[in-house]
């Protein structure tokens, strides 16, 4: 399967315009992220519509619950043809291996490590006392046994992960920036920095769909990964 290494997420409330850009970025961009807000918005409408133009959604909901529940999540995820599904490494091994029991090829579980807007202060805060790394590697492992088929990590902590999944699994990293602001991400790299550590797609949103010109830093950030 020969795709884009950019997913681009569409976390915007416009449907006219999330549109407009999909139709703008496909020729460069197979696989974009579906998020919450256009899940609960626009659901069906914008699966369909992505559908219909050929492109491959990466549905980012996180899933996080008993396993009997991720499971049959997972059972309509299929039902709907969704290319990559994510779930909450922190949701432990037994949801993860119920939810592989519905996913065989698709949809692809993607388990989420640590969120990239987390810092070790936050993780303190919330009681966990294990070094932000470490901990990450922990659940990357736990998940890929589980059955997941890949992980997001941040690109700071990829390099780290691939040492431990092998090369046949892969690796997604949000928290991408070229210059741009950081704004909520608080381990963040650049593209090449992320490919350079072992990641296999990139997930970008803001610098994108919040530039005055999407393709134009599309083309910026694929060049800087060629
Ligand atoms: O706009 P920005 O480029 O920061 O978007 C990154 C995307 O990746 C967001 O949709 C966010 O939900 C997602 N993501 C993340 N960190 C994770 C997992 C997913 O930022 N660990």
């Amino acid at each position: 399967m020969n795709l884009s290494p950019l997913i681009v997420a569409l976390d915007f409330d416009n449907r006219q315009k999330i549109k407009n850009l999909v139709e703008d970025l496909s020729k460069y961009v197979d696989i974009f992220k579906v998020g919450h807000l256009l899940y609960l918005k626009y659901g069906t409408e914008i699966l369909d519509f992505l559908k219909e133009k050929r492109k491959k959604v990466f549905l980012d909901l996180k899933l996080h619950d008993i396993p009997n529940t991720v499971r049959l999540a997972v059972k309509a995820a299929k039902e709907r043809e969704i290319f990559m599904l994510t779930l909450h490494a922190l949701g432990g091994s037994e949801m993860i291996k119920e939810a592989k029991k519905e996913a065989d090829d698709l949809p692809k579980l993607i388990a989420v490590t640590i969120l990239t807007s987390l810092s070790e202060r936050d993780i303190k805060s919330v009681g966990i006392k294990e070094k932000i790394e470490d901990l990450v590697k922990k659940l990357a492992k736990m998940a890929i046994n589980s059955g997941a088929y890949g992980v997001v990590c941040s690109p700071q902590e990829a390099k780290a992960i691939r040492d431990i999944l092998g090369s046949d699994k892969i690796i997604i990293t949000p928290g991408v920036r070229l210059d741009e602001n950081a704004q909520d991400q608080k381990r963040v790299a650049t593209p090449k920095q992320a490919f350079e550590s072992g990641a296999d797609f990139i997930v970008v949103g803001r610098p994108i769909y919040q530039a005055p010109d999407p393709v134009g830093k599309v083309l910026q950030i694929l060049k800087c990964i060629e």
